[in-house]
């Protein structure tokens, strides 16, 4: 995390915290603030993001220095959008604090860039889940584009289906691919494969955590380096 959220953190008097935030970062809050979960953890539902929105402003309006706190980059699936412009409609002043994004902490922690000179030029961050639900990605060119390295997100449970997408808009079943299962945490895992095989190794990893999938050219740095 940046010392810019460390020092929000270190002054919050409220916390919102969703279920990806360690316990480590989360002690890092002082400990008379007050601690709210509002993300999914052991079977629990999850707040609605109407109720979130709520209490964020309750709370912002009793005068509460109040820290919306994220796992990863609030900016990248993170639903930043929605927050922000809900608490602009109602005149609340917020700051945003980047943080790093699950596939940097995968790229950082077993060796493989997200682009490179001669193989990857672009990245693309997708998620092969919808708002209701449903698996869907969008089989266009981009997606295809073997100079494009692909990060995927929320895809662990859908990635037989993600992989067959991407292989019927255009993708070589060879290309490399790996899923990185707690990125940045001490104990995380990857797994090291290609795009045609990636779902069946996440499945005899049983991987369980957050998983984010790179599939791309560099992947094959990670798997040169295992
Ligand atoms: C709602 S998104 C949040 C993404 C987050 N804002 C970020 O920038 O990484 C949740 C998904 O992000 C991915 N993810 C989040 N944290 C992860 C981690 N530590 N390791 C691997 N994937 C992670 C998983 O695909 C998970 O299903």
């Amino acid at each position: 995390m940046t010392v810019r959220a460390q020092q929000a953190l270190q002054t919050a008097e409220a916390v919102l915290y969703d279920a990806l935030v360690s316990p480590e970062v989360l002690e890092l809050a002082p400990e008379t603030s007050l601690k709210i979960e509002t993300g999914k953890r052991g079977g629990q539902l999850s707040m609605s993001q109407v109720e979130i929105n709520r209490l964020m402003l309750s709370l912002a309006r009793r005068g509460l220095k109040v820290v919306r706190l994220k796992g990863g980059d609030p900016s990248v699936f993170g639903r930043s959008g929605e927050e922000t412009a809900f608490l602009a409609g109602h005149g609340v002043a917020f700051e945003v604090i980047p943080g790093v994004t699950a596939a940097s902490a995968a790229a950082a922690q077993f060796g493989f860039p997200l682009t490179h000179r001669q193989q990857a030029h672009r990245v693309i961050l997708a998620t092969a889940r919808t708002q209701n639900g449903a698996v869907s990605l969008d089989s266009g060119a981009a997606l295809a584009d073997p100079q494009a390295t692909l990060a995927l997100y929320m895809g662990r449970d859908s990635l037989a289906e993600v992989s067959a997408v991407l292989i019927a808009a255009g993708r070589d079943g060879a290309t490399p691919a790996l899923a990185v299962e707690r990125a940045g945490y001490d104990h995380a895992r990857r797994v090291c494969s290609d795009l045609k095989g990636i779902a069946e190794a996440v499945h005899v990893a049983g991987f369980s955590g957050p998983v984010v999938v790179i599939v791309g050219s560099v992947a094959g740095f990670a798997q040169a380096a295992v």
